[in-house]
């Protein structure tokens, strides 16, 4: 059993320049404590050492600089970087047709922009993808949740749903390759688009594991994101300048 990862990194980021009077680089290329949001990601990977490759998928006009990026940062030997699309699932897509994978290898799926997750979810999620088929990492709500109606004022409440019952998902997200390759088949053979890859394989009739996440492994979306992971960053070296 081998084990790949895919990083969606072909977002133009529009949430990030939203209200600001300037646009700003696709968020995956921001720099968080001097080193591109990307690269934090594919670190991260990179140093799990069950994890063989990486392909990460780009738009096409990215693909110069981040192949720089990877060799920069000495990456070259994990990772592969392709051409992604318009949608998260269809960068997805590509990535997974690049992938010469088993039916019963791992494939996990990660934001490229959550550079905070860490090898030990990473491992977890891995173990977990072997138990059950596929697994996700979800986070358990601690706020009341709603549901709502959109309405021309405002939002308004229709029911609220026990958060014993509810997590919010984050990344990795992963399976074993047959069935993310037949999730995806069966996606794009009915013309849905989901936001993560839970929800082809829930439609595809896999049932997904959750594997416990925190709130460190947020994505960085909105311009104040940028400073608190700079804050976590500098929390952890911190952490290990301490500790040697
Ligand atoms: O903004 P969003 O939540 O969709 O981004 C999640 C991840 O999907 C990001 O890493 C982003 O770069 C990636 N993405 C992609 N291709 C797209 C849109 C988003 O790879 N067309």
């Amino acid at each position: 059993m081998r084990v790949f990862c895919i990083l969606p990194a072909a977002g133009i980021g529009t949430r990030m320049a939203a209200g600001g009077a300037t646009p700003v680089a696709p968020k995956q290329f921001l720099t968080i404590a001097g080193t591109p949001i990307l690269v934090h990601s594919l670190r991260a990977f990179a140093a799990v050492p069950r994890v063989e490759k990486i392909i990460v998928a780009v738009r096409a006009t990215e693909m110069e600089r981040v192949a720089a990026q990877v060799a920069e940062f000495g990456l070259t030997e994990k990772v592969v970087v392709v051409t992604g699309g318009d949608h998260r699932q269809e960068s997805v897509s590509h990535a997974l047709a690049a992938l010469d994978c088993a039916e019963d290898d791992v494939v996990l799926v990660h934001d490229a922009v959550r550079p905070l997750i860490d090898s030990a979810t990473i491992e977890r999620t891995i173990d977990a993808v072997v138990k059950h088929g596929a697994a996700i990492v979800g986070l358990p709500a601690v706020d009341t949740i709603k549901q709502v109606e959109r309405t021309a004022d405002g939002a308004i409440i229709t029911s609220t749903i026990p958060r014993e019952r509810v997590v919010q998902a984050q990344t990795p997200q992963g399976a074993l390759c047959g069935l993310m390759r037949k999730a995806f088949a069966e996606a794009e053979a009915d013309g849905f688009a989901g936001t993560d890859e839970a929800s082809l394989l829930e439609r595809a009739g896999v049932q997904v594991a959750v594997v416990a996440g925190s709130a460190r492994n947020f994505k960085v979306t909105q311009p104040g994101d940028l400073e608190l992971a700079e804050f976590y960053f500098d929390v952890m070296s911190k952490t290990l300048a301490g500790a040697k």
